[in-house]
């Protein structure tokens, strides 16, 4: 695991824009197959989305073959409600690139068969060859997508109940009412994100440092379900000064360290 650590979200932000189009550019230099990118919602990657989109908009990069599988979404929530994923995505994201709507894949929280839905999200990863790279952030509590704590770490795309805690956290987007936020969600897996050849995860805030602290510095467990980017060749946690507040002095020196010999 690597953790560039910028002095603040901003700076980050750019590094891990930078990185998306560097790696899409990258691929399409050598094959045209579709480059698949995984991605996250959260008030974290808003900085980044907007620099892809002026990466687009000054013809730095094209998403015309970029194919994306977002995270999760909440069960129930219908598409066009402006807090579903569907629509932050949309606001935040696609409206601004010029990604091919068909290339675009987000959970359907209000399908039928919930189940059936998961399943075929999988199978729609697997058909596309898996992810280039999943650019993910995390909760409070150290959860990546909704694996909340104690998911398994194999787990993959299915229904998952959210926790209080997550609720209490995510009712900012609902007018601080609690009592609106989707008591489930549909997210793929700790294996799924895992599964990708790269993954990034943006940390910012002082808030994210105890999840930091768990990720980075305490044993793989479920306990914080994004420890188990430990196990990854390819994990890259991106985050801020604020963030890195819990860190031992000597484990911030050697990431320090890395990055400078690196020129990361
Ligand atoms: C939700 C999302 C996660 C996201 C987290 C943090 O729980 N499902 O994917 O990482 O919120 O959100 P924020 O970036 O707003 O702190």
């Amino acid at each position: 695991m690597k953790v560039i650590i910028r002095d603040d979200s901003k700076a980050g932000s750019l590094w891990a824009a930078r990185r998306i189009a560097d790696r899409i550019r990258e691929k399409a230099a050598r094959t045209n197959a579709p480059f698949v990118l995984g991605l996250c919602t959260g008030s974290t990657p808003i900085e980044t989305y907007a620099e892809l989109i002026r990466m687009v908009r000054d013809g730095e990069v094209s998403f015309k073959n970029v194919i994306t599988f977002n995270m999760d979404e909440y069960v129930g929530l219908p598409v066009t409600h402006p807090e579903s994923y569907h629509s932050f995505m949309h606001r935040y994201l696609f409206d601004g690139l010029d990604i091919p709507a068909e290339n675009i894949h987000i959970l359907n929280g209000e399908a039928p068969d919930l189940e059936a839905e998961c399943a075929a999200y999988e199978q729609a990863i697997v058909d596309a060859s898996g992810f280039d790279l999943f650019l993910g952030g995390v909760g409070e509590d150290g959860h990546i997508a909704f694996n909340e704590p104690f998911s398994s770490l194999e787990s993959r795309t299915r229904v998952v109940t959210l926790t209080e805690d997550t609720r209490r956290v995510n009712s900012r987007f609902f007018g601080g009412d609690m009592n609106l936020v989707p008591r489930q969600a549909l997210s793929v897996g700790v294996a799924t994100v895992l599964g990708s050849r790269e993954v990034v995860i943006l940390v910012f805030g002082s808030k994210k440092a105890r999840a930091l602290k768990d990720a980075v510095e305490g044993p793989m467990s479920h306990y914080c379900t994004l420890s188990g980017l430990q196990a990854h060749n390819d994990g890259i946690i991106v985050c801020d000064e604020s963030a890195v507040g819990e860190l031992k002095v000597s484990s911030y020196r050697y990431f320090k360290a890395v990055e400078e010999a690196e020129n990361l």
